[in-house]
């Protein structure tokens, strides 16, 4: 692996005396995408916002370049602004147009002029394709265009890093292949990538490692074909067929992960 740039090292998270990471260590090389399967609750997002600090690591250290975010002496605003995150819902300001939700965070937490980050944001809108929604409402877009608003929106900070938390979960079926074909891009250019995700296709295509979490702990680590094709652990096979197979999956305990579109 290339120098580690993203480095988590026996990282615990509680609720109370809910323990909902249990001892993590993970490193992602620079330009690796690494992408992060498992059960609802297993506790991949909490993972994702221990990566930057969204929520407070109850013990262990997470490494993004240098920086020890973990430090209570870091400058957590200047390490966050490396690095992008992607949520499921896509939190676009709905009173903004498209181009203006670009160049607010640049404006506000990059201190850009006017005109770059009107640049900035033009050139972001055009890497995702979008460059006609500019002066769009985020209200008349499909959920795929929101989401690659917001994938926009997180590069034009120029980040080093991208966090994506289920990034197609909330869309219909047929809007998911044009988010994903915007990732692959990404992961092309070389972007250091964290992606929990459910789209076991874009895992074995895109993915240099997949991470298998389960109840708080890393399962298994590897590559997309050991940990998809040839998993070593019961737990992974049993995760991975109730996924394949939807007459198992109807009958899981767990409340399913995905919202419904029916609001
Ligand atoms: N802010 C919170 N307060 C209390 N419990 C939380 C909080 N966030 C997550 N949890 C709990 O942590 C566990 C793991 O959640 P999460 O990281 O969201 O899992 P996943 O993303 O794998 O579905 C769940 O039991 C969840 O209820
Ligand atoms: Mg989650």
């Amino acid at each position: 692996m290339s120098r580690p740039e993203i480095r988590v090292r026996a990282l615990h998270k509680s609720f109370g005396a809910d323990e909902v990471l249990r001892g993590i260590d993970l490193e992602v090389g620079r330009g690796e995408v690494v992408c992060v399967i498992g059960p609802s609750g297993s506790g991949k997002s909490t993972l994702l916002r221990c990566v930057n600090l969204l929520e407070e690591p109850t013990r262990g250290q997470v490494f993004v370049g240098d920086a020890e975010l973990t430090d209570p002496d870091v400058d957590i605003d200047a390490v966050r602004r490396r690095i992008g995150m992607v949520f499921q819902q896509f939190n676009l300001f709905p009173h903004l147009t498209v181009a203006e939700n670009l160049t607010l965070p640049q404006r506000r937490v990059l201190r850009r002029d006017k005109a770059e980050a009107a640049r900035v944001a033009a050139r972001n809108l055009a890497r995702v394709g979008l460059s006609e929604k500019a002066d769009a409402y985020p209200a008349a877009l499909s959920g795929g265009q929101q989401q690659r608003v917001a994938i926009a929106r997180a590069l034009a900070m120029g980040p080093e890093v991208m966090l994506f938390d289920e990034p197609t979960s909330a869309l219909d079926p047929e809007l998911v292949g044009d988010v994903l074909a915007v990732m692959r891009m990404l992961a092309d250019e070389g972007m250091t990538m964290m992606v929990v995700t459910h789209e076991m296709t874009f895992a074995r295509e895109v993915a240099d490692r997949v991470v298998f979490m389960d109840g708080g702990v890393i399962v298994e680590d590897g590559t997309p074909d050991q940990v998809i094709g040839a998993p070593r652990h019961a737990r992974t096979r049993h995760f991975l067929s109730r996924l394949l197979d939807p007459a198992t999956a109807a009958v899981r305990k767990e409340p399913p992960d995905r919202v419904g579109h029916g609001d």
